[in-house]
């Protein structure tokens, strides 16, 4: 039976290594994210997350909708993942904060962009475009940076808010790439999440990171998604649930991916956190 709704509570990664032991052993997964890349060239894969797609709630998280790109978006992609939206019926679609391609070229990574007035028109239009053609709001997640732009003009936070005034988008807040940049860049992580409209939050994410020594001495945090969650983003998780209350949460491995009980643990955690910071709030209020 396919479930419509998306659960408040955690759900993993699906990878392609997973797709058997999904199919085969029904793990008990609240909801799965994929990322549509992996499917559009490899039919067979897409045959099994249809099928999966039937038991299980699915989020769709493109890495290739490129919506900060200054040469427009690539059309051929967007209209590409559509159609895997439209066989699959996702609860969720969501992306980055970033540019990855560039006059048609494909970029290894997500690239940052100034946050000024020209770059909020063209995210803005950008984001109007793809939601006219997915037809159902986007989410759009915080990039993880490692340096500021000296062009930028306002916070990341007012350019956050004023695209979902302008567009109507969601936020997809990752916990993770907060600490990420408020270490490297030596802002305050809880700050940052009071400046988000937390109404407009239709999902979380959680990833592990690397901590890197700099010959100076000083140190930058890598967003590697390779490891278990750090103590230290389960404590700004669990402030993020006591300021917007419960969200779809995900866990990300996207590196050395390890087997799907390990993902579903830390997603258990990730709820286990949640129902304890709400324990505590109903607590505090009747007291
Ligand atoms: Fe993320």
């Amino acid at each position: 039976m396919k479930h419509r709704v998306m659960k408040t509570s955690a759900g993993v990664g699906l990878r392609l290594q997973h797709l058997s032991a999904v199919l085969e052993d029904r793990p008990s997964a609240a909801w799965f994210e994929i990322h549509p890349e992996n499917y559009l060239a490899n039919p067979h894969a897409a045959e099994m997350l249809a099928e999966i797609s039937r038991h299980y709630p699915v989020s769709v998280h493109s890495v290739g909708i490129s919506v900060g790109s200054a040469t427009g978006l690539d059309r051929t992609h967007l209209y590409r993942v559509k159609s895997l939206i439209d066989a699959i019926d996702p609860v969720l679609v969501s992306g980055h904060l970033a540019w990855s391609t560039h006059e048609g070229e494909y970029l290894n990574d997500l690239l940052p962009l100034p946050y000024t007035d020209e770059s909020l028109d063209l995210i803005s239009d950008h984001i109007d475009e793809v939601q006219d053609v997915l037809g159902r709001a986007y989410h759009l997640e915080n990039p993880s940076n490692y340096l500021g732009f000296t062009g930028s003009t306002m916070p990341e936070t007012a350019f956050l808010n004023e695209v979902v005034r302008r567009t109507g988008c969601k936020l997809l807040c990752d916990v993770s790439n907060i600490h990420v940049s408020a270490h490297n860049l030596g802002y305050d992580a809880r700050r940052y999440i009071d400046e988000l409209p937390g109404e407009a939050i239709g999902e979380m994410h959680l990833g592990g990171f690397e901590m890197e020594m700099e010959p100076s001495g000083s140190s930058v945090i890598i967003d590697t998604h390779a490891r278990p969650i750090d103590p230290q983003a389960w404590d700004l998780y669990a402030y993020a649930v006591s300021r917007f209350g419960p969200r779809p949460t995900l866990i990300e491995w996207d590196s050395a991916i390890p087997a799907i009980d390990v993902l579903l643990r830390e997603a258990a955690k990730a709820d286990a956190i949640a129902v304890a910071v709400l324990e505590e709030t109903r607590h505090a209020v009747a007291v």
